[in-house]
């Protein structure tokens, strides 16, 4: 069964480290990471941006393919399946009609008070199917699925006004980008911090490829509980399958091409996991392990 993020992101507020969210965009990344996470005795939040939705065939068929994982591998860990970046109430209504158990709406391009309208809108709707929402201020910047933004980053009145909305995660923007950086990530602890103290719901940190690993920590020590890495794995499967095929020019068989990144990812997806939550805490209140 699927769960909202609530009790995952609380727990890890509360003790102080991040649930990973790993973007998906099809079975076999799906399946490495229900494994790895499975072995690691961990929850995890799988990420579906809407075009990563749009080449698996659609939302409904984003949900049976986790759903259906998780039978069949007899997955026990907590497993949130989290619309990312969800661009409209249609899109967010759209994923949770499907069978989705948390949605982003990222209405970050608008005004203050549009975004504050539409995601509340959201809110209402996911609430009452028990579905957690997820919500962005200021600017995220860098590329995702091609679309390229500039930073803006968050005030701390601007997230207290998004809060209104009864959103249960926030993501200020502070500095990061999504893909891969251009030098040092610059990102503002002091308001992250700032943030964290002034808001009872858990802050994510989106764009965490390439942030060092010490600056990782930091974040967690100034209340980030959910990191959503997406490029990172990106990176690791294609170097691995490139190097594979260049040795193996005679294999043709798909399982082997796209398996031959398994190991090179589960490897990154444990590194990361345990940069994010040395301790391998687990939330005390799940039954589900
Ligand atoms: P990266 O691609 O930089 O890891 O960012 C992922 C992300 O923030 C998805 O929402």
């Amino acid at each position: 069964m699927l769960v909202n993020f609530n009790e995952m992101l609380k727990d890890a507020k509360i003790r102080k480290y991040a649930v990973p969210h790993f973007n998906i965009n099809n079975l076999e990344w799906t399946r490495y990471i229900l494994e790895k996470m499975q072995e690691l005795k961990l929850p995890v939040i799988l990420g579906v941006s809407e075009g990563a939705a749009k080449y698996m065939g659609g939302f409904y068929t984003a949900r049976l393919i986790v759903e259906g994982l998780i039978k069949d591998l007899q997955i026990t860990i907590p497993v949130c399946l989290h619309l990312d970046h969800g661009s409209s109430f249609e899109s967010c209504k759209e994923a949770i009609d499907a069978g989705f158990s948390s949605v982003m709406i990222d209405a970050s391009r608008f005004d203050l008070e549009t975004n504050k309208k539409i995601t509340k809108e959201v809110v209402d709707y996911a609430h009452s199917k028990g579905v957690s929402v997820e919500a962005e201020v200021g600017h995220v910047g860098g590329t995702e699925d091609n679309v390229y933004g500039d930073v803006f980053r968050a005030t701390l009145e601007d997230c207290l006004e998004l809060a209104k909305t009864g959103i249960d995660a926030i993501a200020p923007a502070l500095g990061s980008v999504h893909g891969l950086y251009k030098g040092e990530p610059n990102l503002d602890f002091n308001r992250m911090q700032e943030i964290n103290e002034a808001l009872s719901i858990p802050l994510v940190l989106h764009g965490g490829t390439g942030i060092p690993y010490n600056m990782i920590a930091k974040a967690i020590s100034c209340g980030i509980s959910k990191i959503n890495i997406n490029t990172e794995l990106q990176v690791t499967w294609s170097k691995a399958v490139r190097e594979f095929l260049s040795l193996n020019q005679d294999i043709y068989d798909p399982r082997k091409i796209i398996g031959s990144g398994k190991r090179a990812m589960q490897d990154k997806i444990e590194e990361l996991t345990r940069v994010f939550n040395p301790q391998l805490l687990v939330p005390s209140n799940t039954n589900l392990i």
